[in-house]
Parts: structure tokens; C-alpha cells; sequence
């Protein structure tokens, strides 16, 4: 037998069991003739002491470096008086050695594994070594329990886990897709899909109604901390349901889930929020209510002012005036203003406009270089709007709606980091009544804020011709703590209505028979009603591990440049390769 016993499962009553171990060594210290072996293996580390009096293990033990892997019998002792170790769950017991087998040597590693400094890039080139760690280890196994506990929740609700095809057709996610030349077919592509929704709506017209898998989407898209190349949702969908029976049971299983593995107990219900309203109070789709700061709509008292930066967004009808009003902002300093402003013109803000607040009685109380620009009775309407107080400071974003929403919108977010303003607590957040499309100025066409087989709500099917930026969708997106958790809706389960919105999206009649021919077609012969949603699985295990970026969720993520640097992939293929494939290479872009 390899081993008999978990290293860090040794306790007082195992003291005087003869035992078997194996695992790396953490470390190794000589103490005048004695060597000491820290012996880690997946449940913990426990002292092996190697004594010059049973010389054969101790010569081995002498030769032994960091992440040699041993395998050691030996006899459980109690730690002689004064060296018990206190940071180690076995530290009131160490394991004399009686024989040290050398089951690998190791080179020197790369970095230390207890250094919390190590560079990414390096992390990733030996992500082997790197998943030795403890947050990584406690990382994945934590993503391991909460599938095993979504699963479990889901299963015991009779949902069953289908497989969809990777090798597919363009998925319309709204991002760019992941080619794969066919060889069969010469000059012809799979896609990898953005996500299985298509194939999720077959299975609901296949007749299983409750359908869900941990299922890879593959989006070449612009990465971020929230975002990777390949990640995994736990992809859900339901038959003969409205968007509320969705929404309960998803959140029945979200804090069944959080409590079990976690011991984090989630609001019950969670409360929602129109889409509308989260714009207009946070400037977000996904605001973080940890944060308490909320945005003043102003628009309306700007309309009428001389102040051009503020009177022109406020005219226009696709503009917006707002404020965000910072408690205990007056302490801000010049420098640290200018800062914010250099921050919001990310955004495309032109500047950052701001009022400090000595006093908020009037006029006299406040210091800003637009005060001139406006009358009292905007002052007063300023002050009454923002609930200002003294020592405040009151921000001002005035552009297109768009950019005073994300402008302002991450200025809150910052604020609330930098000035210590994110509480300690899990908020989530259902938004819902979403706009079914957005116009895309870039594209200049319409865009579905979801995907084009969401259901826009039954009342509003007529305005998909006339104003189709009016048309609310039945989409809901979870939030929690400012990061969208998930996203779904109630979907289209008529050809005729599916035609429609892709027409409103600009897909003629053509190339939506050609795409997406085999959805209309399942449409046609008794589709039920249904809809569902998908959780991000990376960044839920981010939240709940507290990690910087999903990365550190992922056992071996790409780069934000989308490489392996494990692998060394993407690379450069054989030309034999490329002949089979029919494919010849332009060369570097
Ligand atoms: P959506 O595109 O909103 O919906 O994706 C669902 C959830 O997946 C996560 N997510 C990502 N996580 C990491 N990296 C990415 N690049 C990435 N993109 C998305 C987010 C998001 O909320 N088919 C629909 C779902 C449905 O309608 O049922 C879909 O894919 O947490
Ligand atoms: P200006 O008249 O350009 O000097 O701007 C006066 C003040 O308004 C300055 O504090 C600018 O930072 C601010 N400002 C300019 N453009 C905007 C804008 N779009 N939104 C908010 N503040 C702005």
C-alpha cells in the first residue's frame, strides 16, 4: 500500500500508530544532526523528524529539497514539550521516520510556493506548480462543491444534464465566434458555440422541459477580470414557464447553494428592479448595492439654465444631466478632483463639473467654479435633489445618456473603493424589463440586449415596427455585488413572432431561413412556452472566493491576450496540416 494515512489528518490519539505517508516535502530543516520534513499531501502537512540514530532514513532525508515526493513510515509521538506548532492542525504530534522511500526528485522550483508576489505570467507558465498552493487548492475545490451542490439542487428537482455539440453553427451571443476549419468540408467552418441556447430550446421542443449542463462557451471578445476566452456556465432551461417561475426556482437553488457550501445566507426573496430604474439610479444594468451612493436626475432642472455643458445634454432627447453626490466629499483634494476627471474621460466624459458643500443652506455655502453659470433656484433644486450636506461634494455628468450612465456609473464604483464605502455583505439583485434592443451607433443597427430569440413582453409586439426601442423584453439578469451572475429570459416560441424580431433586427427573411432555419423550423411544430438562463460558474467562484479575477477560479485560464501560456497555444500549424484543410495562411496580422 502507497499510504495508509492523510499527513494532515494526524492527531494526539493517533500517538504510537505505526504509519504509512507519501506526499511533497514543504520543507526541510536541519537542526544539529535532527532534519525535520514538512510532508504535505491534499489534506495538510505534518512534521517528519529523521534522527542520525536510524541512519538510512536519515540519509535520505539529508538529500531531500522542496517538493521531493516521499513516501515515509514511521511512528506517530507526541511533539516534546515547547515545540508544539499551533499554525499546523497536526502541530502536537510529529512522525518519526522508520523508512523514507524517494518516490521523485525536483528540481528547484521556479518561485516559492509560499510567495504571494509571484507574476502572473509566471504563475501560468508552471501552472502546475502554481495549483500546489493553498487558494488555489481551495479555490477549485470549492468550484467542485458548487457544482456538486447546483447539480444536486437541480437534479432533486428533475432536471436533466443533456450534452450539446461544441462542433456547431454560428451562436448569435453578441460576441465574435471561435472558427474551426472542417477538413470534409473544404472551406467550410464550425463554430464553437457562445453558448448551447439554441440547442437548449431544441431540447424543450425534444419534449424534456427541464433541461441543464456545466457547459463550455467559447466568445472572442474583448477580456477583462470577468472574462475569458472558454468558461463554463451552468445552463438552464425550463418548459411551460413564465419568467416569475424561472426566476423563484433559480433563486431558491442560488441561496440553497451560497448556504450549503458557503454559509452565506442571500436575502429570501432577492429583490428586483426595473432595468429603467437601475440605469437612472446607479447609471448600471448590474449596480453593485453594496455601495449606498445613488445617482440625482437633474436633466429636467438643466433644461432651462445658461450653462451650455449642462443646458444642450439636458435639450437633447437621447441626453442626460445627473449628479452624484459624495458624503464627506469636501475633504476631497484639488489633485485628487483632477484625478476623477482624468478617471470619468475614459468614458468619454468631457469633464467632471463638481459642487463642494460647506453648507447646504444656499449659495453662500458652496464653493464651484460653475456656481456663477447657475440661478438659485437650480442651486436649491441641486441641493433638494441630492439630499447634499455639509461636507459633501456633489459631482456632475452631462452627455448622452449613455456616457453620463457609465461615466457616472464607474465614478461610483470608484468612489466606494477609494473611499471605503463597499459594505461587507452580499446584495444580489434580480433586474428585469429589459429593453428588447438597443440601437448599435458603431453597427447602425439595431442589437438585441440579449440574444434575438428573447421574448419581447406580449403587449409591446407591435411597437417592434414603430419604435422599437420601446419594446421591453421578458429578460432577467442576476446580479450580486456588482458582477452579472446571470442573465436569461422567457424565450420566442413562435416562428412568426421570431420572424418578426429578426426582421426588427435587421436579418432579413433569407438569411434567417439560412442561420437559424433548423430553429424556425422546430418552432413550427408544437414548440411549448419556455425560457431559462445561464449562470457564469468562474464568476460565481470568484465571488465566493473573494479572487481578483476569474482567473484564479479557472485550473488553466488564457491571458487577457486569449493565450495558454502553459501550452503555448494558439501556435503555428504543419503545412501538411493546412493542405488537409484546404486552408493557406496570410501571415501575421
Ligand atoms: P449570457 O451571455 O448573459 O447569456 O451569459 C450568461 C452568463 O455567463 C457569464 N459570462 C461569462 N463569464 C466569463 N467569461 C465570459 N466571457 C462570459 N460571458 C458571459 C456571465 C453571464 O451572466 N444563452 C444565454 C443565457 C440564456 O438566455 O439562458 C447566455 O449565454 O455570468
Ligand atoms: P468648461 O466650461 O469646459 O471649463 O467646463 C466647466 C466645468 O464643467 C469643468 O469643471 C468641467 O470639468 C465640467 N464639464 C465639462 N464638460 C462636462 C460634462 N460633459 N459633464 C460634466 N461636467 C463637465
Amino acid at each position: 500500500m502507497m499510504r495508509d494515512q492523510m499527513c494532515g489528518e494526524l492527531r494526539r490519539n493517533d500517538i504510537d500508530k505505526n504509519i504509512t505517508l507519501a506526499g511533497w516535502v514543504l520543507n526541510r530543516r536541519d537542526h544539529g544532526g535532527v532534519v525535520f520534513i514538512d510532508l504535505r499531501d491534499r489534506s495538510g502537512a505534518v512534521q517528519i523528524v529523521a534522527d542520525p540514530e536510524t541512519p538510512k532514513p536519515f540519509a535520505v532525508a539529508e538529500q531531500v529539497r522542496n517538493e521531493f515526493v516521499l513516501q515515509v513510515r514511521g511512528r506517530v509521538r507526541r511533539r516534546p514539550d515547547g515545540t508544539d506548532n499551533p499554525d499546523l492542525s497536526t502541530g502536537e504530534i510529529e512522525v518519526v521516520a522508520e523508512h523514507i522511500e524517494l518516490l521523485a526528485r525536483a528540481e528547484p522550483l521556479p518561485f516559492q510556493l509560499d510567495d504571494d508576489d509571484i507574476s502572473e505570467p509566471v504563475r501560468l507558465k508552471y501552472r502546475f506548480l502554481d495549483l500546489r498552493r493553498p487558494t488555489m487548492q481551495s479555490a477549485l475545490r470549492l468550484r467542485h462543491r458548487l457544482i456538486a451542490a447546483i447539480r444536486a439542487f437541480l437534479d432533486a428537482h428533475e432536471f436533466v444534464d443533456i450534452e450539446t455539440p461544441m462542433l456547431t453553427r454560428s451562436t448569435p451571443e453578441g460576441a465574435r465566434d471561435y472558427l474551426v476549419p472542417s477538413r470534409t468540408h473544404g472551406g467550410q467552418f464550425f463554430a464553437l458555440p457562445q453558448s448551447p441556447q439554441l440547442f437548449k430550446q431544441l431540447l424543450m421542443v425534444g419534449g424534456f422541459e427541464r433541461y441543464y449542463q456545466i457547459a463550455r462557451c467559447f466568445r472572442d471578445e474583448d477580456l477583462r477580470a470577468d472574462r475569458q476566452p472558454e468558461f463554463t456556465q451552468l445552463d438552464v432551461e425550463m418548459s411551460f414557464v413564465d419568467e416569475n417561475a424561472v426566476m423563484d426556482l433559480m433563486e431558491n437553488m442560488v441561496r440553497e447553494v451560497f448556504d450549503k457550501i458557503a454559509q452565506v445566507s442571500l436575502p429570501d426573496p432577492i429583490p428586483r428592479m426595473t432595468h429603467a430604474e437601475a440605469m437612472a439610479r446607479y447609471g448600471s444594468d448590474r449596480p453593485d448595492l453594496r455601495i449606498a451612493l445613488e445617482l440625482s436626475e437633474l436633466t429636467d432642472v438643466m433644461r432651462a439654465v445658461e450653462f451650455k455643458v449642462f443646458a444642450a445634454p439636458a435639450a437633447d432627447s437621447e441626453g442626460r444631466v445627473a449628479a452624484l453626490c459624495v458624503p464627506g466629499g469636501g475633504e476631497l483634494s484639488r489633485a485628487q478632483i483632477d484625478d476623477y476627471t482624468e478617471f470619468v474621460k475614459q468614458f468619454g466624459a468631457g469633464g467632471l463639473a463638481y459642487i463642494k458643500v460647506n453648507d447646504p443652506s444656499g449659495r453662500e455655502g458652496l464653493q464651484s467654479p460653475i456656481l456663477k453659470f447657475l440661478p438659485d433656484e437650480t442651486i436649491a433644486a441641486v441641493l433638494a435633489r441630492t439630499h447634499a450636506a455639509a461636507g459633501d461634494l456633489i459631482f456632475f455628468g452631462a452627455d448622452k445618456a449613455a456616457i453620463v450612465n457609465d461615466t457616472l456609473g464607474a465614478l461610483r464604483l470608484k468612489l466606494g473603493e477609494d473611499l471605503g464605502l463597499v459594505e461587507d455583505a452580499w446584495k444580489p439583485l434580480w433586474v428585469v424589463d429589459f429593453p428588447l434592443m438597443a440601437w448599435d451607433t458603431d453597427a447602425k443597427r439595431w442589437q438585441s440586449l440579449h440574444h434575438p430569440f428573447t421574448a419581447p413582453r406580449d403587449d409591446h409586439i407591435e411597437l417592434l415596427t414603430t419604435e422599437p426601442d420601446k419594446v421591453l423584453s421578458r429578460a432577467y439578469d442576476l446580479v450580486l455585488n456588482g458582477s452579472e451572475i446571470g442573465g436569461g429570459s422567457i424565450r420566442i416560441h413562435n416562428a412568426d413572432i421570431q420572424r418578426q424580431v429578426l426582421a426588427a433586427l435587421g436579418i432579413d427573411a433569407k438569411q434567417a431561413q439560412s442561420e437559424f432555419g433548423f430553429l424556425l423550423d422546430a418552432l413550427q411544430y408544437g414548440a411549448p412556452p419556455h425560457g431559462g438562463i445561464a449562470f457564469g460558474i468562474d464568476r460565481l467562484t470568484a465571488l465566493l472566493t473573494a479572487a481578483d479575477s476569474i482567473r484564479d477560479v479557472i485550473a488553466f485560464p488564457k491571458t487577457q491576450k486569449a493565450a495558454c501560456l502553459l501550452t503555448d497555444a494558439p501556435s503555428e500549424v504543419g503545412a501538411g496540416q493546412l493542405r488537409e484543410l484546404g486552408l493557406k495562411v496570410g501571415g501575421k496580422k
